[in-house]
């Protein structure tokens, strides 16, 4: 049976806990990764990419997995690597940067929404994640062909926004993006003239 987001309601309580852990989602290109890394150390919590996890589970690449078993595969052994990771923190402090496929998961959705996890969506034009992925050497096995890329984004965009903060990453150094993170966590006042 498919479940529905609502489906699955949240511990009471959980909603309104404080930050334990924060998730960075959107699309390939979008700067999760060194986002997350920077936000990682700025914060001084372990910084998480799900994509490693399901690589050391898996003990293939991403693109292996893609090649030799298929997408299917990929986002089983994804929501697995996922469900792991979250109980993880239930014990600390985390940053993690999930895939651009994972959090617009139905079933991973669920997994966010029922966690001590906060959500930020970083956004940035179709144009700028096709250049940024295009400028990047990682082999991604869904960049394939742009006008694919671009209405794979155009589906998955609504559920990204469904995440709790929105950051547009447009022309924005890794840094000032991390800074505006720690803004909107209130864990800062306000980005530094040098990151502005
Ligand atoms: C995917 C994005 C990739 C990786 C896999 C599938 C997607 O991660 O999880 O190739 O479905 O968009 P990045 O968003 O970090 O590139």
């Amino acid at each position: 049976m498919q479940t529905s987001r609502q489906d699955v309601k949240a511990p009471a309580g959980r909603r309104d806990s404080p930050v334990r852990a924060v998730v960075l989602v959107g699309f390939m290109g979008a700067g999760k990764t060194s986002v997350g890394r920077e936000l990682g150390r700025r914060l001084g919590w372990p910084f998480v990419d799900l994509d490693d996890r399901v690589e050391a589970r898996e003990k293939r690449t991403i693109a292996e997995i893609f090649r030799s078993s298929g997408e299917a595969e990929f986002r089983r052994a994804e929501h697995e690597a996922l469900r792991e990771l979250l109980k993880e923190v239930e014990r600390g402090r985390l940053v993690i940067a999930v895939g651009g496929g994972a959090s617009s998961r139905l079933e991973n959705a669920s997994l966010l929404e029922d966690s001590f996890t906060t959500t930020i969506f970083l956004d940035a034009s179709a144009d700028e994640l096709w250049k940024r992925c295009c400028a990047d050497r990682a082999e991604r096995p869904l960049r394939r062909d742009e006008k694919e890329f671009r209405q794979l984004y155009a589906s998955r965009r609504p559920r990204y926004l469904e995440a709790k903060f929105h950051i547009d990453t447009a022309g924005k150094e890794v840094s000032r993006v991390a800074s505006e993170i720690e803004v909107s966590l209130g864990l800062k006042e306000q980005p530094s003239d040098e990151e502005r």
